[in-house]
């Protein structure tokens, strides 16, 4: 081997596909998630008879593939039947009434949503839909604050498949039993995978967005190991990329163990959630935390005053330690401590 052949030129790229690593690329296949999503369709398939459908709560653990097994059943019913509206929100973000239904217009084609009340953006939607059936995903359905919107899906809403999907079983269980009573959904409860099952998703994603054969042996094995502990392909797919850009940064013409071990590394300061989750005033915020990472809520706050009021800062804090992306320790006599995300060995 000639003396340059191990590195890695300017044009070149250990990547043939990085999309494939985005956390919502949606792959041609999701191994291990057949029957699961089946059931959904199951839920769903009744509409195409044009009979009602029925509701269904999915739970189960974060990184496990509840979202993308809803979204692909969602594009195979849109590819295959245009009188079904198919809807998804993700509730993260809008988690009122108000915001909900504003998504569904937009999503439904509805222009004339401004100056219009919650309720009279309601009885719009009811009308449009009704006049079709219609799968409403409501996704992170436990972020919902008010759940009067559930129940006038179930009410005014005639031929209808909701599918609420959380992390929390106990979420579903609490529930109001007005609500309860009216939605009485399937469940479908997401069981994480199993190590096989990981070490094979992780191996076919690395596949759809890597050249063949940059991968050493060891250090994709270590990563799969890493995952396989976590429980969670999300950290996975993270890890795949942060060691992809590690190696490139090297100029090597391969993945090797160290720049997998260096990637593992920098895994404590790795969220939870996907970042298109959340708001850009909360993404704002989150970057702050991430390069301020220990320091008091006044020190960080004291760096964007211009842009945050102290109040919605704190507010924001709070709400994305929630989620699990940073951990606010209270200090006795000081303002608290922000760190970025705990480790998600912790959740
Ligand atoms: N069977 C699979 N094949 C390929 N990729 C997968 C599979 N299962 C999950 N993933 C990937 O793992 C990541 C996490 O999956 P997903 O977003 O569906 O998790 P989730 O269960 O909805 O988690 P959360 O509760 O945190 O929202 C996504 O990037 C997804 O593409
Ligand atoms: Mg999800």
């Amino acid at each position: 081997m000639g003396l340059f052949d191990e590195i890695l030129h300017d044009n070149e790229s250990l990547f043939s596909d990085e999309i494939a690593l985005d956390y919502d690329y949606i792959p041609k296949e999701i191994p291990f998630r057949e029957q699961q999503q089946h059931f959904i369709a199951s839920c769903i398939t009744p509409l195409i008879n044009n009979k009602t459908g029925r509701n269904l709560f999915i739970h189960g653990a974060p990184g496990i593939g509840k979202t993308l097994a809803a979204l692909y059943v969602k594009r195979e019913l849109e590819e295959k039947y245009d009188n079904i509206y198919s809807i998804y929100v993700n509730c993260w973000k809008k988690d009122t009434s108000y915001k909900i239904l504003i998504d569904i217009c937009e999503q439904i084609g509805y222009k004339w949503t401004h100056n219009k009340r919650t309720d009279e953006l309601m009885k719009i939607i009811t009308n449009i839909l009704n006049k079709k059936s219609c799968v409403i995903f409501l996704d992170e359905a436990d972020r919902v604050k008010e759940l009067d919107i559930l129940y006038s899906f179930c009410e005014d809403l005639i031929k209808k498949s909701i599918i609420l999907i959380a992390n929390d079983k106990n979420w579903f269980l609490n529930l109001d039993n007005r609500v309860k009573s009216r939605l009485v959904p399937e469940l479908l409860e997401f069981q994480p995978y199993n190590s096989v099952e990981t070490a094979s998703i992780m191996r076919k994603r690395a596949s759809y967005a890597f050249s063949p054969s940059v991968w050493e042996e060891e250090a994709i094995q270590s990563i799969i190991n890493k995952t396989i502990e976590m429980q969670d392909i999300r950290s996975g797919l993270f890890l795949l990329r942060e060691a992809g850009n590690i190696a490139e940064s090297k100029a090597s013409r391969k993945i090797k163990k160290e720049h997998a071990e260096k990637a593992l590394s920098k895994l404590t300061n790795f969220k939870i959630k996907n970042s298109k989750d959340f708001s850009n005033e909360e993404q704002r915020i989150l970057e702050l935390v991430k390069n301020n990472s220990g320091k008091t809520i006044k020190e960080i706050h004291d760096s964007c005053k211009n842009e945050f009021a102290y109040r919605t800062f704190f507010r924001k804090l709070e709400e994305l330690e929630k989620a699990n992306m940073i951990e606010i320790v209270e200090v006795p006599g000081k303002s608290s401590i922000v760190n970025y995300a705990k480790k998600l060995t912790d959740f």
